[in-house]
């Protein structure tokens, strides 16, 4: 205990100040601090975007950003959480529209309008050229916006930040949506094997497995081919 209470150090969450241990993410702090989390929080694993958080150390004036699941904690942070931003947010039927810059424009046409100023790309907890998938969106490449912001988890600090109020995370899902249903290369073998299936082709198989116990699928997946020729 003596120990830990060395390893204390003083964070502010929502301007109180806590005393935490240095070991721990920003999540588990605000946890161990007493906050029950139920919004701001989703698979604690840097993958879903819930868990947004701004942040400065005392005496920096600098802004930071980061996830609070995994991001650790440092003495004199102050914390601000931003489970969500109220971002501009089209609806359309992907199965409607057209792979084109127009599709873009049209339903975003506040692409157009960004400064490229880069207080986006500073912002992303994911270190995401956001800045130069904006500039795609602007030249209408649907693919190079895809591209880039393929690791985007649509945690929102970036329109948080944007002086042009765009709303990049939405935007670039439109355009890996319209990438991936219209412009990707599809896979021949996928093809084929989806129409086997749909063929019926491995029904047996499948009913043979569903009769099997825990210890028959071990012992079959283990000796299963890994590379079948
Ligand atoms: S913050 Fe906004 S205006 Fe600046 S580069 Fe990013 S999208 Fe463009
Ligand atoms: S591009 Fe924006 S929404 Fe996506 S991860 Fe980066 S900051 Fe978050
Ligand atoms: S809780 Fe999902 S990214 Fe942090």
């Amino acid at each position: 205990m003596a120990e830990q209470q060395d390893n204390l150090i003083p964070i502010y969450i929502m301007g109180k100040q806590y005393m935490v241990p240095s070991t721990l993410t920003i999540m588990k702090a605000m946890e161990w601090a007493g906050y029950k989390l139920i919004r701001g929080v989703g698979c604690r694993g840097g993958f879903c975007g819930a868990c947004a958080t701004v942040y400065r150390i005392m005496g920096d004036p600098k802004l930071y950003f980061g996830l609070a699941c995994q991001t650790v904690v440092q003495p004199g942070m102050y914390l601000a959480q931003i489970p969500f931003f109220p971002a501009q947010r089209a609806t359309y039927d992907i199965t409607k529209l057209e792979p084109t810059a127009t599709t873009l424009f049209s339903i975003y046409p506040e692409v157009l309008r960004c400064l490229g100023c880069g207080a986006c790309s500073k912002a992303c907890p994911q270190e995401i050229d956001v800045r130069a998938y904006m500039a795609a969106g602007m030249r209408g490449d649907i693919a190079a916006v895809a591209d880039i912001s393929f690791d985007c988890i649509m945690c929102g600090l970036c329109a948080s930040r944007c002086p042009a109020e765009e709303a990049q995370y939405n935007i670039a899902i439109l355009a890996r949506r319209l990438y991936g249903r219209y412009l990707a290369p599809r896979s021949q073998h996928l093809q084929e094997r989806l129409k086997e299936i749909r063929a019926g082709k491995f029904d047996a198989e499948l009913e043979e497995l569903k009769g099997l116990s825990k210890d028959e699928l071990v012992a079959r997946y283990k000796a299963r081919d890994i590379e079948p020729k």
